[in-house]
């Protein structure tokens, strides 16, 4: 038998109190969040030991997606521990360290400690020196596991991340560190991996002879809110694609690893994340279009401009869209475009992968009935649902030859009756069984940031240049439609549903 205790520095901020504690909820009812685990929290907030138990039980009442169980809560908060405390203060380590003692004292041995860095990554390597300066990350001596999970995004470019990673090395050993993107705990997106190499079907047509281009997509309805501070330093780029929007493309991408562990699975996402260039050579601005909302609408609530965000410079140029063009030089894709976008404020919140697939010959229709047909388009669908639609064309049932493009539909909500998780549950319980697979490697980080490098290197010359506007509760900037325009090609409109 063991124990645990669950620390969660940054602990009165958003990310625990929207994701984090519902994760936890979700993992009691299933029975996957050991029953001794005792939650600490730290942050600058003063408050009681009390009052920050009573601020979990009303967040998980405001943030929770199934419906709330008190006897579930009271099993996740039954030993809930505060301390305050400024993470640059050596005092606030101390006070942790006596309280994880006092804690592990009554409790069975080993004594396991996770650590949860909800803070901004420049914090990064001074809370986790700290904690191994004051002996609590160190595993010696019959100690449990200790184990440092960090948010995203890990450093802010190639060399911060690389730097950021020399620091942690000296105070954390390899094994004791989790970098997380939460788009890995999805269920969709694990699920490409099993849709690709589970499924004979799609492993040989999964290459440039039979794909004609990919899309990814995160668009969001949510606007910068109140994190104006992160985000205008940060920008729609940084914030979502080196991370999020590359877990896809690896997802997508990758070559099938050797095994579903580690080290086989991060080596092959880095691989395919080192191949990842410009759309084409030459100017790499032709390659990208940046966009930020002005005032708006979405649905019936009127939204100020971005510039008018609380934090946020009144003549900010920082981008809350980005639409960019890549390719990824490997032999599966030479010449197979990958066109990435995301942005805020946008008429609808949608997260999708869309493959598109090569035309048929259409010798034996007619040139009307040809002109009707559609390309295959494989729709992975990552939120509001999750699911997977497949584009196909089929007969109408009347008499004439009427063809046109149907949408066969698989729902995960159909099939599976799980509780709608946050995308934390998977990766937490990975953590605490010492699972790195769903986590970034340095590596694949690394990777991410070279091939992002091109564009913020082409942005910081020509500084200045606003981003494109488009308003609040648009589908984002016409430009970006010019960029697959340009090749033929137009985005899947956000608005539209299925794979149709
Ligand atoms: C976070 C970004 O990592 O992911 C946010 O910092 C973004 O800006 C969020 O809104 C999106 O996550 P999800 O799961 O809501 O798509």
């Amino acid at each position: 038998m063991s124990s645990c205790s669950f620390v969660m520095f940054g602990a009165t901020g958003d990310l625990v109190r929207r994701l984090l504690m519902p994760a936890l909820y979700n993992l009691a009812a299933t029975g996957l969040f050991p029953d001794r685990c005792a939650l600490v929290g730290v942050a600058r907030e003063k408050l009681s030991s009390d009052t920050f138990r009573r601020s979990l039980v009303d967040a998980l009442r405001e943030y929770l997606r199934a419906a709330f169980d008190s006897r579930v809560a009271d099993r996740l908060l039954a030993s809930v521990h505060y301390v305050r405390g400024d993470i640059d203060s050596p005092r606030t380590y101390a006070s942790l360290a006596n309280l994880l003692v006092a804690i592990e004292d009554h409790r069975p041995s080993p004594a396991d400690r996770l650590f949860y860095l909800a803070l901004p990554p420049m914090t990064f390597a001074t809370v986790a020196t700290s904690l191994a300066a004051f002996g609590l990350t160190a595993e010696r001596g019959g100690a449990g596991w200790r184990r440092v999970i960090v948010e995203k995004p890990f450093g802010v470019s190639l060399d911060s991340a690389r730097a950021l990673d020399r620091e942690l090395a000296d105070v954390l050993g390899k094994h004791q560190l989790y970098r997380i993107d939460h788009y890995l705990g999805k269920a969709s997106v694990q699920n490409i991996q099993t849709l690709r190499f589970g499924n004979g079907i799609f492993e040989p047509v999964w290459n440039r002879d039979h794909i004609d281009h990919v899309q990814i997509t995160v668009a969001e309805t949510v606007t910068v809110e109140r994190r104006g501070r992160f985000y205008d330093a940060t920008g729609a780029l940084r914030d979502m694609v080196p991370n999020h929007l590359f877990q896809m493309l690896a997802a997508i991408a990758m070559e099938p690893p050797s095994r579903f562990d580690a080290v086989s699975v991060h080596r092959a996402k880095a691989e395919l994340l080192d191949a990842v260039r410009p759309g084409s050579d030459g100017d790499v601005q032709a390659n990208v279009v940046r966009g930020q909302y002005r005032a708006g609408a979405i649905g019936a609530a009127n939204v100020p401009a971005y510039r008018d965000a609380p934090y946020v410079d009144a003549a900010s140029s920082t981008e809350t869209y980005v639409a960019l063009k890549l390719r990824v030089d490997t032999a599966r894709w030479t010449g197979v475009p990958f066109y990435l976008r995301t942005g805020k404020a946008l008429s609808r919140t949608r997260a999708e992968v869309a493959i598109t697939f090569k035309r048929s010959p259409t010798m034996m229709f007619s040139e009307k009935q040809a002109e009707r047909l559609m390309a295959n388009v494989l729709v992975l669908e990552v939120a509001p649902d999750e699911g997977v639609g497949l584009r196909l064309n089929a007969k109408s049932p009347n008499p004439s030859l009427t063809v046109g493009g149907v949408d066969m539909r698989f729902s995960f909500r159909d099939y599976f009756d799980a509780v709608r998780a946050v995308g934390y549950e998977k990766l937490i319980h990975d953590c605490m069984m010492g699972d790195a697979t769903l986590f970034q490697s340095a590596g694949m980080v690394e990777a991410g940031w070279r091939a992002v490098a091109p564009f913020v290197d082409a942005w910081a010359e020509s500084a200045g240049h606003d981003p494109f506007p488009y308003p609040a509760g648009s589908e984002g900037p016409p430009e970006a439609d010019a960029l697959l325009a340009r090749d033929g090609r137009a985005w899947r409109p956000i608005e539209q549903e299925g794979a149709r």
